[in-house]
């Protein structure tokens, strides 16, 4: 059964690495059920990443999120969120050089932070990020 996943190009690689991330996602068999460009306003990076509030990078992390417009989508294939894991690689693009060079932290990333794309870690985080970035928010 086809299954949904949130993924989002970060600001960093949004900015010079779109289409050939873009690219990527299509290549791999992803349908892009919907997608839009969008800058995060902090509460939005906040929200996003609430499970990390707390943490030494939090602020780091949501000024990172918040420099420039991301692209923002749901992705939609059989076993979407692991594929798309699967697809970005490890968080710290160092690591993904090493156990995974084809993937697009290991081609895109800056560094742990700046690490180029985003996914959701399960299916219930990704139907939460959905309907938070596509939903009652979408004031397009
Ligand atoms: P992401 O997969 O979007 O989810 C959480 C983000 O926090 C992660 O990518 C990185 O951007 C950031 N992050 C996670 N761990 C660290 C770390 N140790 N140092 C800096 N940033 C981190």
């Amino acid at each position: 059964p086809e299954e949904k996943t949130f993924a989002l190009i970060k600001p960093d690689a949004a900015k010079t690495h779109k289409e050939e991330i873009m690219k990527r996602v299509k290549q791999a068999g992803f349908s892009i059920s919907k997608v839009k460009e969008q800058a995060l306003t902090r509460e939005m990076a906040a929200q996003f990443y609430k499970d990390h509030e707390g943490k030494p990078f939090f602020e780091d992390l949501v000024n990172c999120m918040t420099a420039g417009p991301s692209v923002v989508m749901v992705l939609s294939k059989e076993n979407a969120v692991e594929e798309w894991r699967q697809l970005m690689g490890p968080t710290d693009p160092e690591e993904a050089k090493k156990v995974s060079p084809e993937s697009i932290r290991a081609q895109f990333a800056h560094d742990i932070l700046s690490n180029a794309v985003h996914g959701s870690s399960n299916p219930e985080h990704a139907m939460k990020s959905i309907a938070f970035a596509f939903g009652e928010l979408d004031a397009d």
